[in-house]
């Protein structure tokens, strides 16, 4: 972590604004490392994340889960153990993906998110393999619906949103009947596009109906197809992954909600970001209620004197990259 300027503006707490070894919920070497960049990501990192896409490429060309189910386990114990000891290092590996035309990136994606926010929230480590599992598995349903109304480009009919929406029943049904595979999981799966105000599918269930687990998942995977490639757009970045997650947080858990936004923001207090108006800044603190968009100190136009720019109440202002300072 960079060293706090002398000048820095705030006390330990002012108000809801938080500032300064902020503790971050359970994850102890994310505090160190923050500053995203892909060389970081470790080589048992980048293995396992390879592995696990391996595995689902083998399961989703042959169509077949059962004989490759022990070899799936064996994968993602390796990545929860990783992600127990060295969170940052699969997040960075997740998060180093840029396009989503290879589909396992997106299954393995949701699930070292699901797994990450799991762990934050105090999910036991013999449930998190049972987690990663349903994470992996959450589309594979998807195999079932023809790729051409996955990769139209353009509006899809009714007919075909109605079948796009069977896939999470389909994924279900894809595991129902493996004994080893949890019922935890089997409900994650179903409910992955479930919403608490009622508006997602298959069933528009609501608040209290929704499992934890689906809710973790449901997460995870919209902030990993957000920030991925699609045919008809690219990729937003991860800061606005966070950003659209927070603008839409009345279809999520709030709480799971900024446990996940917190924990990935990446802003240590200090550092150089960029933002999209072109002005480039130092992060002096944050707010409880949107980690996200931290205050931010920038020189002015004039090049003489600085100004305090508060991005919660700025909107339309946001910040493009961390930058390393030269
Ligand atoms: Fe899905």
């Amino acid at each position: 972590m960079k060293d706090i300027p002398a000048d820095f503006p705030f006390s330990e707490t002012v108000g809801d604004i938080d500032i300064i070894n902020e503790e971050i919920a359970g994850v102890k070497n994310l505090e160190e490392v923050k500053l995203f960049t892909p060389e970081l990501v470790d080589q048992e990192a980048r293995e396992i994340y390879i592995q696990a896409c391996l595995i689902m490429n083998k399961i989703c060309c042959s169509r077949k889960i059962k004989p490759y189910l022990h070899e799936l386990y064996m994968v993602l114990d390796n990545l929860v153990g990783k992600l127990l000891i060295h969170p940052e290092m699969m997040i960075y590996a997740a998060l180093q993906k840029k396009s989503d035309t290879f589909t396992f990136y997106h299954a393995v994606n949701v699930c070292v998110f699901s797994v990450f926010l799991g762990r934050i929230t105090g999910i036991k480590k013999t449930e998190l393999r049972e987690l990663a599992l349903a994470g992996i598995m959450h589309d594979i349903g998807k195999l079932d619906i023809p790729a051409e109304i996955w990769n139209k480009k353009g509006l899809l009919s009714e007919l075909e949103y109605k079948k796009v929406k069977e896939h999470s029943l389909r994924s279900f049904f894809h595991l129902v009947n493996l004994e080893q595979v949890d019922r935890q999981s089997l409900i994650g799966i179903l409910q992955h596009h479930e919403r608490l105000d009622g508006s997602g599918y298959p069933h528009g269930i609501k608040e209290d109906e929704l499992h934890l687990w689906g809710r973790i998942l449901g997460i995870a995977d919209v902030f990993d197809a957000y920030t991925s490639e699609r045919v008809y757009r690219k990729a937003h970045s991860h800061y606005q992954g966070l950003e659209y997650l927070w603008q839409n947080s009345s279809r999520f858990d709030k709480r799971l909600l900024k446990t996940f936004i917190r924990n990935l923001s990446f802003f240590p207090i200090g550092s150089r970001v960029l933002l999209n108006t072109g002005e480039s800044g130092i992060i002096m603190g944050f707010h409880k209620y949107a980690p996200h968009r931290p205050i931010v100190r920038v020189k002015k136009k004039d090049g003489i004197g600085e100004n305090l720019l508060d991005l919660a109440e700025n909107q339309t202002i946001f910040i493009q990259k961390l930058v390393q300072d030269a």
